[in-house]
């Protein structure tokens, strides 16, 4: 018989209500999965996502980002205190609102994803649901990308887009990608876990990933009318 892969520690690192990390311990609840949720860190004792995290039987543990008063060295110190005693692999950013240091990307590089909501590179940064409306962009969506010391720039390892309809408020785009950001998360973050992600050129390659093929129109064009001619 073989022996199932091990499984690669991983921290979620949330700061609010914690939707994602939700769809993360949900695909870990497989054992199948290749990451297992060995802590979720929030940097807000009052972050929603810890009583789910909690009720999902998973290790918290709070860093207070304001207690260190603005020392983000000291602050990254007990995080990574936090993470070295539940003996993290792997980290998933998912909703963490605090800018890490060069130093810390640096000692996570490779190990260290996150998820944003906009089709990367496009509206890197924050309101992005609201500066795609404002831009007029038909189609919009999120991002998951391995973390590097420029904010929202690495190596994008997974992509879903949604079609911007009439009468779209920040809000209802906001829940329509978030539905996506559920789906390709837990994918993306499986395939690092698994080995499966290699950089060539500072670029992603996913090994064995399949992409469906056909494109997302919006608006959907008139159907084509044969000219008089033609018939
Ligand atoms: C998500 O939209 C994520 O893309 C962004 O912050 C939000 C976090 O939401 N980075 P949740 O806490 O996962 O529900």
């Amino acid at each position: 018989m073989t022996k199932a892969a091990r499984r690669r520690r991983t921290a979620v690192l949330i700061s609010g209500r914690g939707s994602n990390m939700a769809a993360l311990l949900a695909a870990a609840a497989d054992p199948a999965y290749p990451a297992e949720i060995a802590l979720v860190l929030s940097n807000r004792a009052d972050a929603a996502g810890l009583a789910r995290a909690s009720a999902a039987e998973v290790s918290t543990a709070v860093v207070e980002s304001r207690a260190f008063r603005g020392d983000r060295e000291a602050f990254e110190r007990a995080m990574e205190a936090e993470l070295a005693h539940h003996g993290v692999e792997l980290i998933a950013l998912a909703g963490f609102l605090r800018v890490l240091t060069p130093g810390f990307v640096r000692r996570w590089e490779g190990r260290l994803v996150n998820i944003h909501p906009s089709l990367l590179p496009a509206f890197p940064g924050l309101d992005t649901h609201a500066r795609a409306l404002a831009a007029g962009v038909r189609l919009h969506g999120c991002t998951v990308h391995l973390v590097t010391p420029d904010v929202d720039e690495g190596p994008i390892l997974a992509q879903a887009a949604v079609p911007v309809l009439p009468g779209d408020t920040a809000e209802s785009l906001a829940a329509r990608v978030l539905v996506q950001e559920h789906r390709i998360y837990p994918a993306a973050l499986g395939w690092l876990a698994a080995g499966q992600v290699r950089l060539v050129e500072g670029r992603a390659e996913i090994a064995a990933s399949t992409a469906a093929g056909g494109a997302l129109l919006n608006p959907l064009p008139e159907r084509p009318s044969l000219p008089r001619d033609a018939a």
